[in-house]
């Protein structure tokens, strides 16, 4: 319960913002909301949460408002920032000032790196930061995070291999960033040459001691693999149409290559996917990213109504 409280008011910019504790009730408190869906059903009567998205998005947006819909609450916002008066020059500022007059918390996704920071300075409610750029996605981290815990049975000793487009990759940028605080970890990070991930996150990791390396193919390492998170790679951040269609098809995640992997190994992605993962591939145990998902929607209840102070 301190926990709880102690989220209360609290915005969400990257994954660090919350400490190891603090994340541990959330994925405690998300456990209790799955298995006991009347839990909580009404805990967030009277609150407005308001959902702004400048870039598109599916999971992250319907599970949020699926989530304060799940817990008594109301949504407003939009999912397309030329209905809003973005598109008449207003600056992030002040549209953040304005919303927090009418909304009990902001979830924001948003193109430019470093929005979610500067909204949760203008704000006077909860900014939840739900993708800025290529730099932060913390709430698929947290998805990311329950889900290893919910089939792995646990975060610590494992080795991940993140594999696709890592430059550019948000969740990668936030989930290595977590997973450094747990022990026992390794981290393999698979990329074409082009989309290697950024400096400052192999620097952070260095500086933590954790052990990294780094592969061009994922078929040499399927076999070391505990958990294998599987990215996109966006169209929406390269400024060259040739170097997207160069990259796009690198990583096919096939049954063939699935057959060298340990049998309890799992495989992550955030979604949404174009070719990277083979369809065929989904009826394996061990592909989880639709259940990945539904935690996904879980662990906004338990975030909203803790920064809410509804538990
Ligand atoms: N994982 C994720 O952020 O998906 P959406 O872009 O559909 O929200």
């Amino acid at each position: 319960m301190v926990i709880f409280l102690m989220l209360k008011g609290r915005s969400l910019v990257e994954p660090g913002d919350f400490n190891q504790e603090e994340l541990n009730g959330l994925f405690s408190l998300a456990e209790k909301i799955e298995a006991e869906p009347a839990y909580l059903r009404e805990s967030c009567r009277g609150k407005l949460l308001t959902t702004l998205f400048f870039e598109p998005s599916t999971r992250t947006r319907l599970s949020f408002e699926a989530a304060m819909l799940r817990l008594g609450g109301s949504c407003l916002g939009f999912a397309e920032p030329g209905s809003s008066s973005a598109a008449k020059g207003e600056s992030l500022a002040d549209t953040i000032r304005t919303v927090a007059c009418y909304a009990d918390a902001i979830v924001m996704r948003n193109p430019k790196e470093g929005a979610a920071l500067l909204a949760s300075r203008f704000s006077s409610v909860p900014v939840i930061n739900a993708g800025d750029g290529g730099h932060h996605h913390p709430t698929q981290t947290l998805t990311d995070l329950l889900t290893i815990r919910r089939i792995r049975g646990g975060t610590e000793n494992l080795t991940i291999g993140f594999c696709g487009d890592l430059k550019f990759g948000r969740t990668v940028h936030s989930l290595a960033k977590a997973l450094a605080r747990y022990s026992g970890i390794k981290m393999i990070f698979i990329s074409p040459p082009e989309l290697t991930v950024p400096d400052y996150i192999r620097e952070m990791l260095n500086k933590e001691e954790i052990p990294c390396s780094e592969a061009e193919r994922l078929e040499d390492i399927m076999p070391n693999l505990d958990v294998l998170y599987m990215t996109r790679v966006q169209r929406e951040r390269f400024f060259n149409e040739q170097d997207y269609v160069r990259l796009k098809d690198f990583y096919v995640l096939t049954a063939e290559k699935m057959e060298t992997a340990k049998k309890d190994m799992i495989v992550l992605h955030p979604l949404p996917r174009v070719n990277e993962i083979a369809a065929e591939v989904d009826s394996d145990n061990r592909a989880v990213y639709f259940k990945q998902a539904k935690y996904g929607m879980f662990v906004r209840m338990a975030l909203l109504a803790s920064v809410l102070d509804a538990v």
